[in-house]
């Protein structure tokens, strides 16, 4: 097979750390691609005006997989503050370049994988019978819809007339008629069939090709009965094309209460854009939280690969760096599954997995312990050793 190009995007902060060291993580399993490094964050904000360069989306065009760090972004009046001076008077605006990166290439899969490792001190525990403790080995897969729905981007307050107008079209909306309009806000729930046959479809194809007994839609249908009605529809419908996996429907609020009770039952778990971001972020909370939160973003062409977390200013400029690393290595592993080299993206899984197991190097977050340089003297080992430890089990 011929070498693959990756385009590599560290970003601000943290994100110059963990990128490096899942670099060496990749090599040592054998993994052989030329990375090309592209720019994006804060800093070219600052010096150009732009956190997403030109150059960078030409390159995500050109070689269409992308290891992504973390970015920076801050309030508004600081936006303006640090722009160089040469670019103040241009009408230069901020706006997050991860935003920007979805809408360009439409990534609208999101999948973030929250599985539990044996021996984690940060695993969810929960009272079982008498005075038992239950530590639930978690296996969820959340496929979160990236691109659409609340998070949309339409909305108004002081809508114009002719949203009025519409609005007022709907006999709903008599309750809300004699609200002056300027005092209404409406945020629009936008799903499409498109949308909800890609991710549901991307769904059940993921619990297929990974062995997983069912895809539970868990939206608001009850209520929500367009948008919510369409993605549970659209599952029913893609469910008959796979007769080994079962169809669950829940409610995204039961779902949140059921979070702590019974976690282990879901396999993939498929919800809109909010719901998606609530959900997954309570399931990664059971498995280990932002050290070991990994995601992928994928659209029909490009596909980018990036851990949950920021870029951690906190930690920014410790020597050496002690935030855990493992989130970026589990996003690297769903890179190497999404161009078929599931197997080199298991070895490193088992390695991980076996030096959690082991529990002889744990980075600060795993050991509970106040981020700072002093965690290195607590026993916590810093992000290079904890690279280290999983490329010795390789
Ligand atoms: P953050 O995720 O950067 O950090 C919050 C805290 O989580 C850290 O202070 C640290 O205690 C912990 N943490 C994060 N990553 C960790 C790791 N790998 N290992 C151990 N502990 C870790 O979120 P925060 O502080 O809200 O945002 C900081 C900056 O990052 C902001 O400018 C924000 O806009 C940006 N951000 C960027 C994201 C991205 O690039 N995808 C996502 C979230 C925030
Ligand atoms: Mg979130």
């Amino acid at each position: 097979m011929s070498k693959r190009t990756i385009v590599t995007m560290p970003g601000d902060g943290i994100g110059k750390v963990v990128l490096p060291a899942t670099l060496r993580v990749l090599d040592k399993v054998g993994f052989e691609a030329d990375y090309v490094h592209a720019d994006i964050g804060w800093e070219f904000w600052c010096k150009e005006g732009n956190p997403l360069p030109d150059r960078t989306i030409d390159l995500l065009a050109k070689h269409k997989i992308g290891l992504f760090g973390a970015i920076t972004s801050k309030p508004k009046a600081e936006t303006v503050k640090e722009l160089d001076p040469s670019l103040l008077d241009k009408g230069l605006v901020y706006y997050s370049p991860i935003v920007a990166m979805r809408q360009k290439f439409n990534l609208d899969i999101c999948i973030r994988p929250c599985r539990s490792f044996a021996n984690n001190p940060l695993n969810f525990i929960r009272r079982g019978p008498g005075d038992t403790i239950e530590e639930p080995m978690v296996d969820t897969v959340i496929f979160r819809q990236n691109t659409e729905g609340l998070y949309g981007g339409v909305e108004w307050t002081d809508p114009p007339k002719n949203v009025l107008d519409a609005l007022n079209s709907h006999p709903k909306f008599k309750n809300f008629a004699d609200t002056p309009p300027a005092e209404l806000a409406v945020s629009t729930r936008i799903f499409t069939q498109k949308a909800c046959d890609r991710i549901v479809g991307g769904a059940f194809e993921y619990a297929k090709k990974f062995g997983y007994k069912s895809v539970t839609i868990c939206e608001k249908p009850n209520v929500i009965r367009e948008t919510s009605g369409m993605m549970l529809a659209t599952g029913y419908r893609i469910q008959k094309d796979y007769p080994g996996i079962e169809v669950w429907n829940t409610n995204i609020d039961a779902q949140m209460m059921w979070l702590t009770k019974n976690p282990e039952d879901y396999g993939v778990i498929v919800a809109g854009n909010m719901f998606g971001d609530i959900v997954s972020d309570g399931f990664a909370g059971l498995v280990g939280g932002l050290g070991f939160a990994c995601s992928a973003n994928i659209g029909e062409e490009v596909a980018v690969f990036e851990p949950t977390h920021g870029s951690a200013p906190k930690y920014e400029h410790l020597d050496p760096s002690i935030v855990n690393p493992i989130a970026m290595v589990l996003s690297a592993c769903m890179m190497l599954d999404h161009i078929g080299e599931t197997e080199k993206a298991e070895k490193i899984r088992t390695a991980i997995a076996e030096v959690v197991k082991e529990g002889k190097v744990r980075s600060y977050d795993m050991l509970k312990l106040r981020g700072g340089p002093d965690a290195l003297n607590q026993g916590a080992v810093s992000t290079d050793k904890m690279a280290d430890a999983i490329i010795e089990k390789l």
